[in-house]
């Protein structure tokens, strides 16, 4: 069994874009980062977003409206990033507090600027194998582990449990596309799937996304399938100075020795979603910028 270093591969990730950014003349690209309220996770996710721009020399704005902002206050926010010509990229932290309609939010974010990839024309694009546009984070983010852990998707079962805009749907569709790394078979599994243990266990590789402390059991995975898991659920720990510890959707202790590979929760997606989205807002700088 190999444990994947999402630390250690989003690191490699992170020193190549400072490279290239490094080689930008002129202005830095330019992400905004809003975030509404004041969710510890949400708190904790957008200061490491503004803590690895800095590193890579990508420049960060954040922006935290007061949680009573209005839909039309919000969508007025994102107007003016949207014709602010030094912002490259826009990321609305989600989840919004429930009087927010957050869907009709990120279909607000001009799809130039939608680096989290949730633009219904970016969703669109995705469908359509159309590369101009952005994929969604923590999808592109565990592609990315699997081709650098030297795992071919080609011909594969992907069995991906959790069906949310954010992970599960564009998981599935960037893992169907007909392309070099790709080119898998997949099954989408949600809370309402019958026989779900039975399909999972047909996995080559699972994916865990569907928010439930250590959901996928050893009796639900093949000897040597990969696993990755996508959850990052706070468990209460008096033994914790935080008096919380991070579990993801797996139940590691009982599956790590069952899998091939598998990712830690945390130090395994986690931090390629950030990677990726910085990734996004240097692509997104030189469409803007004409190439
Ligand atoms: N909340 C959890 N994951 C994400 C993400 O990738 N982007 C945004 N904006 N919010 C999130």
């Amino acid at each position: 069994m190999e444990v994947i270093d999402g630390n250690r591969i989003a690191a490699d990730l992170i020193a190549e874009l400072k490279a290239e950014v490094a080689r930008i003349p002129g202005r830095r690209p330019c992400l905004a980062l809003v975030r509404v309220g004041d969710d510890p996770a949400s708190v904790s996710y957008v200061r490491k977003k503004g803590l690895t721009a800095a590193e890579i020399g990508i420049e960060s704005r954040n922006l935290l409206p007061p949680v009573s902002i209005t839909q039309a206050e919000l969508e007025s926010l994102v107007d003016g990033l949207n014709a602010d010509p030094a912002v490259d990229g826009i990321l609305v932290q989600s989840p919004l507090p429930a009087h927010l309609d957050e869907r009709a939010v990120f279909a607000r974010i001009s799809p130039e600027k939608d680096v989290d990839g949730f633009h219904p024309v970016n969703v669109g694009k995705l469908a359509q194998e159309d590369a101009s546009g952005f994929a969604s984070c923590t999808p592109a983010g565990i592609m990315e582990l699997l081709a650098r852990s030297g795992v071919d998707l080609a011909g594969k079962h992907m069995v991906v449990i959790g069906r949310s805009l954010i992970v599960g749907k564009p998981l599935a569709l960037l893992a169907l596309q007909k392309r070099p790394g790709a080119n898998a078979t997949v099954t989408v599994c949600h809370s309402r799937t019958a026989g779900l243990a039975a399909l999972v266990r047909t996995a080559d590789v699972v994916v865990a996304a569907i928010g439930r402390p250590e959901f996928v059991t050893a009796d639900m995975v093949k000897p040597g399938a990969v696993v990755i898991d996508v959850g990052i659920n706070r468990v209460a720990d008096p033994a914790k100075k935080s008096g919380y510890r991070l579990v993801g959707d797996v139940a590691y202790a009982a599956v790590a020795p069952l899998a091939s590979r598998i990712t830690p929760v945390p130090g395994g997606v986690g931090p390629m979603t950030v990677a990726m989205l910085m990734k996004n807002t240097v692509k997104a700088f030189h469409l803007r910028k004409g190439g």
